[in-house]
């Protein structure tokens, strides 16, 4: 959890609302109670993440000589996931609580030993080394607490924005219940992954309030499990690949053999993955089938690795300012060097300020050579690049920018929404809600809307644009309603410019339209060569 900056003062509530009700993003198997961590993007959802995949691709791969297009498949041989060390550490620390029955993250779930001054003196020591998924073993905590109160009892939370303030709530309770005068020492919060043996009986569970019922944190695997072939024993065991990643490296040598490329290059891939998490959440920040878009740089053995670290993290935030996301939303997490998995050089996470924290949005790690070195060693097969400069082989080292499709969507869903008030035709305030996103990516570029239906000659010209534009862009026809209301409908799914064709259109000369703005709401007249301009100049 990083504090900085504040998150932006929208709820997710309003936007988890909106995406239902405008159909950008509905709830999996929604008939039949919904499916937890499985989500299906509707219409408008559905045209918002292709546009954001299109932007990505165009810029990372179609635009630049530098880098080629992969799409390898989803299943992969299992010893991919055994070389890549998936299979052994591909895991995030489970705690159980026995009475409730719910699972949590152990990194998530954070406790506090509540201590008031004046009792008498103890001294505990606490070590312990736990790994999570992203592959990193937690640093050894070794910790002595000398002349530290015995603690009157514990207090649990789980991870939010009010983490701390409910752990200190919940401790000046227990102080008051307990009936205990003196002053409450400064509580040290830690996360349950940090916490000794025997604590794990005295921290109480954040389902039920009471200690005793959390097991101690065991790992468990993400990676889904299936079986390939009529056979369902240990040899028929499969993956559903948790990262896109691998496959570029498994298919290194194919691309360099086939693809004429020369380092530095890489090599790019969109495609989901599949984790099975032990808490989604936030929507689908955090969901169990997702959609990456990742990219492995491959560099000479000898570049200068923390200089193409930079320059793709900052290509990675100018990318996202072009799709219309705020600097003032983004900023950036480097990880501690002591937290870092043994072959990493240096990752740092671009962050975004999402209504429920600033978290992770895309992560620039350096790998080294690890992975190419794990696939060579496991499969017997060289992975390395002749150097004419000095006629030796080496494994390229590497640079991976990865990053989620769907939590950048949700990003430009909570950057893009407002509430605001505005005055009608007649000067009455009213309230529009708005999506301002970028025409890059807004599923819907243009609404053609008639001033009025039952105007054939208006309907018609409207009905011949709307036609032309439609071969090149994703665009709307819309003739009910007043013209306000339209209006209203196109701001609230993010359409950045409705063109209006009205009476003027047909009586003054020029054939103009009315042009009207989604963000600022002005108007002016604009002719279709003007129009197309536009649209060629802002959706690219
Ligand atoms: N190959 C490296 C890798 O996969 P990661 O940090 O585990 O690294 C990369 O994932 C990105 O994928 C994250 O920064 C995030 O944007 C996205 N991502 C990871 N897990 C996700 C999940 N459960 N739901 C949605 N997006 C996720």
């Amino acid at each position: 959890m990083s504090d900085t900056p504040s998150p932006a003062a929208v709820s997710m509530d309003a936007i988890v609302a909106l995406a239902k009700r405008r159909g950008f993003i509905f709830q999996s198997s929604e008939i039949y109670g919904g499916f937890n961590g499985f989500f299906d993007y509707g219409p408008l959802g559905a045209e918002l993440k292709k546009n954001i995949r299109d932007c990505w691709w165009d810029d990372m791969v179609r635009r630049r000589d530098d880098v080629v297009g992969l799409e390898s498949s989803i299943i992969m041989h299992p010893k991919v996931w055994e070389a890549s060390g998936h299979v052994a550490g591909f895991t995030d620390p489970l705690v159980d609580c026995k009475v409730s029955k719910q699972r949590y993250r152990a990194d998530q779930l954070f406790f506090a030993a509540v201590r008031v001054e004046g009792i008498q003196v103890t001294q505990t020591t606490t070590e312990t080394v736990v790994s999570t998924s992203d592959g990193e073993d937690r640093a050894k905590h070794s910790h002595t607490d000398f002349d530290l109160p015995p603690p009157i009892g514990y207090v649990s939370a789980l991870e939010s924005e009010r983490t701390k303030e409910e752990l200190q709530e919940k401790a000046e309770l227990m102080k008051r219940k307990k009936a205990i005068q003196g002053k409450m020492l400064p509580l040290e919060m830690k996360d349950f992954t940090l916490a000794t043996e025997a604590e794990y009986a005295l921290i109480p569970s954040p389902a039920t309030g009471e200690p005793g019922s959390l097991t101690a944190p065991r790992s468990f695997n993400m990676m889904f499990q299936t079986n390939v072939g009529a056979m369902t024993d240990a040899s028929s065991v499969a993956y559903l690949r948790p990262e896109t990643a691998q496959g570029m490296f498994v298919d290194f040598k194919n691309v360099v053999d086939t693809g004429r490329v020369k380092l530095p290059f890489g090599i790019a891939q969109i495609g989901k993955s599949f984790r099975n998490e032990i808490t989604p959440r936030n929507f689908i920040f955090r969901s169990r089938e997702f959609e990456q878009m990742e990219m492995e740089y491959f560099i000479h053995e000898d570049a200068d690795w923390a200089k193409c670290h930079e320059e793709w993290i900052t290509w990675c935030e100018a990318w996202l300012k072009s799709i219309g996301l705020p600097s003032s939303h983004l900023t950036r997490y480097s990880h501690p060097k002591e937290k870092l998995a043994f072959y990493s050089r240096g990752t740092v996470d671009i962050m975004f300020a999402y209504p429920f924290g600033v978290q992770e949005l895309w992560g620039i790690a350096a790998r080294g050579n690890y992975d190419l070195t794990q696939h060579a060693n496991a499969s017997g097969k060289p992975q390395e690049i002749f150097d004419e400069a000095t006629k030796k082989k080496f494994v390229p080292h590497v640079i991976e920018p990865a990053v989620g499709v769907d939590r950048i969507l949700l990003a430009v869903l909570c950057a893009g929404y407002a509430e605001e008030d505005v005055k009608d035709e007649k000067g009455n305030v009213e309230k529009r809600t708005v999506l301002r996103f970028s025409p890059r990516i807004a599923p819907v570029k243009v609404a053609v809307l008639p001033l009025i239906k039952n105007k054939p000659e208006l309907v018609a010209l409207a009905q011949k644009l709307y036609a032309k534009l439609k071969r090149r862009y994703a665009v709307f026809y819309d003739e009910t309603g007043n013209i306000g209301k339209r209006y209203r409908r196109q701001d609230e799914i993010g359409t950045p410019w409705c063109v209006t064709i009205d009476f003027d259109t047909i009586e003054k000369p020029g054939e103009t339209f009315t042009l009207r703005e989604r963000d600022s709401m002005s108007q002016r007249r604009i002719t279709e060569a003007e129009l197309f301009q536009l649209l060629e100049e802002q959706v690219f």
